[in-house]
């Protein structure tokens, strides 16, 4: 079908030509024999004015053309001398795929809360809101690939069932095909995995980075972005099962060069949200002023602030605030102190290092001072941490001594030692959250706004 995208109506500039356009109708209204209706086909924030002027045959099919109604509309461009819109197409046919039981359609003209477009998820994407979120998402995604490509990294994709289960980030979910009716035991009790499909336990995976670690350990810079999982019972607004993550790993790196890569990669991704997504943000600054073109300008181009986690511990200390969670060097941060350091005290995003090694994963390089490990973790006002990365424990003894201490079973990490046995190098990577990361550009209030399916404790509606 030969159609023009409302998008390029606007960019395009195609005053007199007769072109056809498609899209949902939002709104329409008549008076003094010539109609109007406000049709949106989702490729931008703008709606495109149809003018039907009475004697058409176009203007017979408007009892058909009600709120939601999917239609097709052919007309010429013309200028408009309305005052909300430069330009209108003047509409001599349209065709109605499928119209709309004004009746029943869920979407009226009046604003609805978020929390009543979760409950319709399936038609949430054709509000103005939603609309503009994932289209950032989009523009997000696209940046992603953009910014890697253009530095040489190669794209590679990491396994989304695996048998590791050591990241230590939080419950995994089962992979399983055995029959609950009938689940095999083992003699000393227990279920006996050993009979289950790939022969032992698998899990739908918490992240790409062991194995980004092997590719890069043999390609050089990698990044892997793709939907991980987490099992942990976090019912809030920055939480979700199900979450994208995009995991650079770079090589003959150390924890500088990994944070200057995530500040740069935070600078590019939020240009380009300006240079392609201005008008959403317009839209979300303008309804919910929770995010500003401003804001984005500045973070573009701040330098993060870097602290490390004692200092940080201390800034926390001389607060003189009574926090919900205690503030002790040892004790992972809450997302009540990550806000604090961020909004309060530092007003910007903020990258905290060298954490100590007893609350960080395995993986991470021990520092010298043996407490603490060369960690970091980026964090923002109002979100808390969007990334969490590290230089990784290149020495083959080191990393032993602390899976040891962990109790992590050495058995099926053989191929990741060897790794260390075989042309060791130092490098580190991070994990940029996706949807945090949405989250945080869009200021939408919850993650499950941000993401088409929410998945979340008890949430599994679409
Ligand atoms: O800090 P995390 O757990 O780091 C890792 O998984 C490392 N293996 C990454 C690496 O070094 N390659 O997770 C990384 C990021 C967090 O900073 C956060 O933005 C996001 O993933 N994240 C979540 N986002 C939404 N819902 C959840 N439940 C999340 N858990 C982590
Ligand atoms: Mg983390």
């Amino acid at each position: 079908m030969e159609r023009f995208r409302i998008k390029n109506v606007f960019s395009d500039g195609i005053a007199g030509h007769k072109i056809t356009v498609c899209g949902w109708v939002r709104t329409k209204r008549e008076s003094k024999g010539i109609a109007f209706i406000a049709l949106n086909d989702g490729s931008t924030q703008d709606i495109l004015q149809l003018v039907i002027p009475g004697e058409t045959p176009a203007f017979q099919k408007l009892p058909h053309c009600n709120t939601g109604a999917a239609i097709k509309a052919t007309g010429t461009i013309k200028d408009s001398p309305g005052k909300s819109q430069k330009i209108e197409l003047e509409v001599s046919e349209i065709e109605v795929f499928g119209d709309a039981d004004s009746a029943t359609y869920p979407l009226q003209k009046k604003g609805h809360t978020l929390e009543f477009l979760r409950e319709i998820g399936h038609l949430r994407p054709r509000t103005n809101t939603y609309g503009a979120v994932f289209r950032i998402r989009n523009i997000i995604a696209d940046a992603v690939h953009e910014f890697f490509q253009g530095r040489g990294f190669i794209w590679i994709h990491t396994p989304i069932i695996t048998s590791s289960d050591c990241e230590g980030a939080g419950d995994l979910f089962t992979v399983t095909s055995l029959d609950f009716d009938k689940l095999p035991v083992k003699d000393e009790g227990g279920i006996d995995f050993s009979r289950d499909f790939f022969g032992r336990r698998a899990f739908l995976t918490v992240s790409g980075q062991l194995e980004a670690e092997f590719l890069a350990m043999s390609l050089g810079d990698v990044y892997t972005f793709g939907p991980t999982f987490r099992a942990e019972n976090s019912n809030t607004s920055r939480h979700l099962s199900e979450f994208w993550m995009i995991e650079p790993e770079i090589v003959f790196a150390d924890l500088n060069d990994d944070i200057r890569l995530a500040e740069d990669f935070i600078h590019i991704l939020c240009l380009k949200v300006l240079e392609k997504g201005e008008s959403e943000i317009a839209f979300l600054e303008k309804f919910y002023k929770n995010t500003s073109i401003n804001e984005l300008k500045v973070l573009a181009e701040k330098p993060f602030v870097r602290i490390s986690y004692t200092e940080a511990i201390k800034e926390l200390e001389k607060a003189g605030k009574q926090f919900e969670f205690p503030v002790k060097w040892g004790l992972d941060l809450q997302s009540e102190h990550e806000r604090y350091l961020t909004e309060r005290v530092f007003k910007g995003p903020v990258v905290v290092t060298d954490y100590p090694e007893k609350i960080k994963p395995f993986y991470m390089r021990l520092n010298e001072d043996e407490k603490t490990v060369a960690a970091m973790d980026v964090l923002v006002p109002k979100t808390g941490e969007i990334i969490g990365g590290s230089q990784r424990e290149e020495r083959i003894g080191v990393l032993e001594d602390r899976m040891r201490q962990i109790g992590i079973p050495g058995e099926n990490m053989e191929w990741y030692l060897d790794l260390r046995r075989y042309g060791s190098a130092p490098h580190a990577g991070f994990g940029l959250g996706f949807e945090r990361f949405v989250q945080y550009i869009t200021g939408m209030p919850n993650i499950r706004d941000v993401i088409p399916c929410p998945r979340a404790p008890q949430t599994i509606k679409l």
